[in-house]
């Protein structure tokens, strides 16, 4: 009877305990963190569409990009992209459907436009969204001349990124079901 008395005396404490929590507004989650503000929000708000929605001003070409890219990219991508530590990013010997294939921006990025997303949010790797618009379209624009998929003095910006056809384009195959 006393063990029983006991347990019940527990449970009402435990009762108690939960509803004292309760009151002190318990936040879900860790408690790790700050809120993003408005600033926070804008410098990572930046994605964009396969047609180009969302490319910012700026401009610049292959030829341009080249000392970019030897100064800030060659390190783990290579010469001439042909990789390093860092992915290959162009000159595949080897297509996607060949027993060894070499994946690179050439034979596999399907968006010329979202390349340039990529290089904006992530590059360099050590310090990512430290290049300017320009710089971006600039370096965007030598990988793309590696690839031989534009010539070294095409200005290359909001207009013209769109209308680059990359060589893989269809070879998406979207599947709805
Ligand atoms: C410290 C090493 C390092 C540096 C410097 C670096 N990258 Fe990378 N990069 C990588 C690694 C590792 C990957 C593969 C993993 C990933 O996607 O993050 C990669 C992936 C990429 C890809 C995607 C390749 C694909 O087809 O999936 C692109 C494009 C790229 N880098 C461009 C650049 C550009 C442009 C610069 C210079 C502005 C740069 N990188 C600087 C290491 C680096």
């Amino acid at each position: 009877m006393t063990l029983i008395r006991n347990n019940l005396a527990i449970t009402a404490a435990l009762i108690l305990a939960g509803i004292s929590l309760n009151a002190a507004e318990i936040r879900p989650g860790p408690q790790l963190g700050t809120p993003a503000g408005a600033h926070d929000i804008s410098s990572r708000d930046w994605g964009i569409m396969p047609d180009g929605a969302g490319l910012p001003a700026g401009s610049g070409t292959a030829k341009q990009g080249r000392k970019i890219y030897e100064k800030l990219c060659i390190s783990c991508h290579g010469d001439g992209g042909l990789g390093g530590s860092g992915d290959q990013l162009a000159g595949a010997q080897m297509q996607l459907t060949d027993e060894w294939p070499e994946k690179t921006i050439g034979n596999y990025w399907p968006y010329a436009t979202t390349l340039f997303d990529f290089i904006r949010r992530a590059k360099p790797m050590l310090q990512p969204g430290s290049l300017t618009a320009s710089e971006v379209y600039a370096v965007t624009a030598y990988l793309l001349y590696l690839n031989e998929i534009i010539p070294e003095n095409q200005q290359i910006n909001a207009a013209t990124l769109p209308t680059v056809k990359m060589p893989n384009q269809d070879g998406f195959i979207l599947i709805l079901e």
